[in-house]
């Protein structure tokens, strides 16, 4: 196993646990327990941004886009090609949409110690919104290393 497969196999492992992880810490609000649910989700997202980087930086080092999945037989189809731009595309939007999650329900709550009114439910939304996006992620990401690594 070299460190770049080590990288691939460890986000893989990451994107297909935070869906889960996430859903775990909106379960917690039922039980009015807001402090883990708040430190679980910030803890999740800084540890997939990182994991992200460190995988951005290894698909440059290596040589851009599509290099670490070059070795496949699949990897030249308009096939391949598509379901990666969707799991690209995919991908960002949830990241950018969790971002601003994270950032506006943080800045509100160690203003205010609460989501007031309206931004209560935008919170919801923008946070069942992320929730499908990692789904999506995990099971596009899953799909893009079968075909690269495993067929
Ligand atoms: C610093 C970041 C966050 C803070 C301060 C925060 C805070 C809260 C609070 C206080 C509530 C309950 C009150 C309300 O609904 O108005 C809540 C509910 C919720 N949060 Fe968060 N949250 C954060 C991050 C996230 C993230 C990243 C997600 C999803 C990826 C998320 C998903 C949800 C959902 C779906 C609910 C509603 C649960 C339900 O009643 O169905 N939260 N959050």
């Amino acid at each position: 196993m070299n460190t770049t497969f080590v990288i691939i196999l460890g986000m893989l492992i990451l994107s297909i646990l935070a869906p889960f992880i996430s859903l775990y810490a909106v379960s917690l609000i039922k039980q009015q327990d807001y402090k883990t649910h708040i430190k679980i989700q910030k803890r999740l997202f800084w540890t997939c941004v990182v994991g992200v980087l460190i995988l951005e930086i290894q698909i440059r080092v290596s040589g851009g886009s599509g290099s670490l999945v070059s070795n496949s037989e699949y990897t030249g189809t308009a096939f391949f090609k598509a379901l990666l731009t969707a799991h690209i595309i995919g991908a960002v939007l949830t990241y950018i949409v969790w971002g601003i999650a994270i950032f506006k329900s943080n800045k509100s709550w160690n203003k205010l110690k609460t989501l007031p009114g309206s931004f209560s439910l935008t919170h919801k939304r923008l946070g069942y919104f992320t929730i499908i996006g990692l789904f999506y992620t995990a099971i596009t990401a899953l799909i893009v290393c079968i075909f690269a690594f495993f067929l």
